[in-house]
């Protein structure tokens, strides 16, 4: 039988904003989602056992079924069982470039790629939007990291309209190795202090989320003018994890002072972007960052915004 390798791009969020809580205890949310050409590799071998199995590069990435990548590997087998009765258990290889626990959903494109990679070696022919709605029972990013690209996500980031896509602008990522965050405690602590100011009706709820697709980063976005995207990237989760993380903070203060189109955390952090109109423009900030900031444990990378969600690589 055959084997794949999969492309599993990153995210960043361009938009982040929370509108209230939700009965199932999480949050109503309006984003911009955006994928970036810095991406894992995930390959998929097909093995004797009914097992699935992970090798993975990363000390840090767990093995066992607290791996996304497994969970999404479990959730095809129970969907399709004869098909895993046909074709038996998979080795999953996972290849780490994004940084984990770091807000650009490294541990959600893993378990796409996953869905779409076993999808292939099963010969079951789903849809994207099937593929998608097996994503939303593992997470709230997993359905975005199926398609990619740019798009507007609501809901619990679940619900998806593509946008048009931008890949000509370039993009400096930061974040501290030893630093991680997690997204509960992000949008738990936000709860605690904002929580007050969430909107409780639902035609409130849904007008606010409407508004997003005609607010001014989607306008822009549509227009491709990339000064005002650079303007217009917003995150409520800043509000708690800057505070609590000042070096943070002083990464984006540092892009900041050194007239980029924009700069912001994405997701729950600690991961700051920053977005540039050339790759010469992000490589001398990178250097300049690098300097002003000379501490091991700080990595930068030069990337780009990218059109794609999970591709194959080879088979
Ligand atoms: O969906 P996912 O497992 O990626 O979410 C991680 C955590 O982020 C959830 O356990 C929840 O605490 C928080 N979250 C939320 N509302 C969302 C998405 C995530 O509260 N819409």
């Amino acid at each position: 039988m055959r084997s794949y390798s999969l492309i599993a791009p990153a995210k960043i969020n361009l938009y982040l904003e929370i509108l209230g809580a939700r009965p199932d205890g999480y949050h109503e949310l309006a984003m911009v989602l955006q994928s970036i050409d810095l991406a894992d590799q995930i390959d998929l071998h097909p093995i004797s056992t009914d097992t699935f199995r992970v090798r993975c590069d990363h000390p840090q990435v767990p093995r066992d079924k607290s791996n996304l990548a497994v969970r999404a590997a479990q959730l095809m087998a129970a969907q399709f069982p004869k098909a895993f009765a046909q074709y038996g258990g998979v080795e999953i290889t996972i290849h780490k470039r994004i940084p984990i626990a770091a807000g650009l959903a490294g541990g959600s494109t893993d378990a796409a790629a996953v869905l779409v990679g076993i999808d292939l070696l099963w010969k079951l022919g789903l849809t994207q939007s099937e593929l998608q709605e097996l994503g939303a029972q593992l997470g709230s990013d997993v359905p975005f990291c199926v398609v990619g690209g740019t798009a507007i996500a609501t809901a619990r980031g679940d619900q998806l309209s593509p946008l048009p896509s931008l890949e000509q602008i370039y993009v400096v990522l930061a974040k501290y190795r030893s630093l991680h965050v997690s997204t509960a405690w992000a949008y738990q602590t936000y709860r605690q202090q904002f929580g007050g100011s969430y909107v409780n009706d639902k035609q409130g709820l849904i007008s606010r989320a409407h508004a997003v697709h005609s607010g001014p980063i989607v306008r822009a976005i549509n227009n491709k003018d990339i000064v005002q995207i650079g303007q217009r990237l917003h995150n409520d989760l800043e509000r708690v994890v800057l505070p609590t993380y000042p070096q943070v903070l002083q990464l984006r203060e540092a892009f900041q002072r050194n007239g980029v189109l924009g700069t912001m955390m994405s997701g729950s952090g600690p991961t700051v972007f920053a977005l540039c109109e050339s790759y010469a423009q992000a490589q001398q900030l990178q250097e300049k960052v690098k300097a002003a900031f000379p501490d091991s444990d700080l990595d930068l990378w030069v990337t780009r915004l990218s059109n794609t969600g999970i591709q194959v690589a080879s088979r």
